[in-house]
């Protein structure tokens, strides 16, 4: 947890990050994580993960717009995106930020944008996923979330993180809705004051929350790579004979390809977030914030080259 606040925390200097950016693209780092930069590209990836019977949900990457115009194009791509997936062979979900649709300077803005893509994911009959950002836009987030499920609610899912204190108390209203409820540890730096330092509470707070919505009439997506969760989770799906349809599994494209396919052929759903985008520090940088051997495979193409 150390190593991740302090790689999230270098990231935030510009130098860094440009270093960071270089070295991601010569070592092929970013390439592992980030599944392409076009359209076209990423609907191959998902057209392989078909191929073993695993779903996607494709992830058009970009966070932290500054003004109305970036979110408008933004808004823009991802119905684009929504319809591409439409026009083509394969089906996909999407997930977006909401940072990416305005949320950082206007509430007002971003909601009206994802008003605009839900009309469309509802007319093909798609479905988007809310990731869940840094605490700042958590309540904004669940507001925005609620403000649209009324009418959107089969098309509209939400993430909690269970590093947060505050999510047992947010799982307990969602799940009365109920709804579609991606279950993550979470990716970024957050203070002491509103969430848990230690990996043993964050896993521990996860089984808990986890337990809470299988028993829930909510959907439950487990998105996680944690080879012991994933093992409680099927033990406890089993021993309280939960409908397969009310839960999946879902995994980062680059990791834990061996759990995917294992859980699939063990006869489980599974999907695979997918991102793609020019945009995609950011998102690497979480990536390399929580595994070590990433930052030091970086290090050792840096010596090697
Ligand atoms: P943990 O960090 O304990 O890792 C377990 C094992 O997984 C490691 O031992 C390693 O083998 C492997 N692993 C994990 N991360 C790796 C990496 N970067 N590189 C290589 N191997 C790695 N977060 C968030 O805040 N908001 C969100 O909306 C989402 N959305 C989301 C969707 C999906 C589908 C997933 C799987 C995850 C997210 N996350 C997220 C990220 C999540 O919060 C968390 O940071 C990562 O999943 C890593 O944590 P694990 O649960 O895998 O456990």
């Amino acid at each position: 947890m150390l190593f991740r606040t302090l790689i999230l925390q270098l990231a935030q200097n510009k130098t860094f990050l440009n270093w960071v950016r270089r070295l991601a693209i010569r070592s092929g780092l970013a390439q592992r994580f980030v599944a392409g930069e076009n359209v076209s590209e990423v609907l191959d990836v998902v057209r392989d993960l078909h191929g073993i019977g695993i779903a996607a949900t494709l992830n058009l990457l970009g966070e932290e717009v500054k003004d109305e115009k970036e979110a408008e194009a933004a808004a823009n791509a991802s119905m684009e995106l929504l319809r591409a997936i439409d026009r083509s062979s394969v089906k996909s979900r999407i997930s977006l930020k909401l940072s990416q649709l305005g949320l950082r300077f206007s509430k007002e803005t971003c909601s009206g944008h994802l008003e605009a893509i839900l009309e469309v994911s509802r007319e093909l009959d798609n479905f988007i996923r809310i990731d869940m950002e840094g605490s700042r836009y958590t309540q904004a987030t669940i507001d925005l979330f609620l403000e649209h499920f009324a009418s959107y609610g089969n098309h509209l899912g939400i993430v909690i993180q269970s590093y947060l204190y505050r999510s047992e108390e947010d799982i307990y209203r969602l799940i009365q809705l109920p709804c579609n409820i991606r279950l993550c540890k979470g990716a970024y730096m957050e203070p002491e004051e509103i969430a848990y330092a230690k990996k043993g509470d964050v896993d521990r707070n996860f089984i808990e929350l986890m337990e809470d919505i299988f028993l829930s009439p909510s959907y439950l997506a487990i998105a996680t790579h944690d080879n012991q969760i994933l093992e409680h989770a099927c033990r406890f799906a089993a021993q309280h004979g939960i409908d397969p349809d009310q839960f999946e599994f879902q995994m980062i494209h680059g990791i834990g390809r061996k759990a995917q396919q294992r859980l699939r052929q063990e006869g489980y759903a599974v999907r695979v977030y997918v991102p793609f985008g020019t945009e995609w520090a950011p998102y690497f940088v979480r990536r390399l914030a929580e595994r070590p051997a990433n930052f030091f495979f970086l290090l050792k193409h840096l010596l090697r080259h």
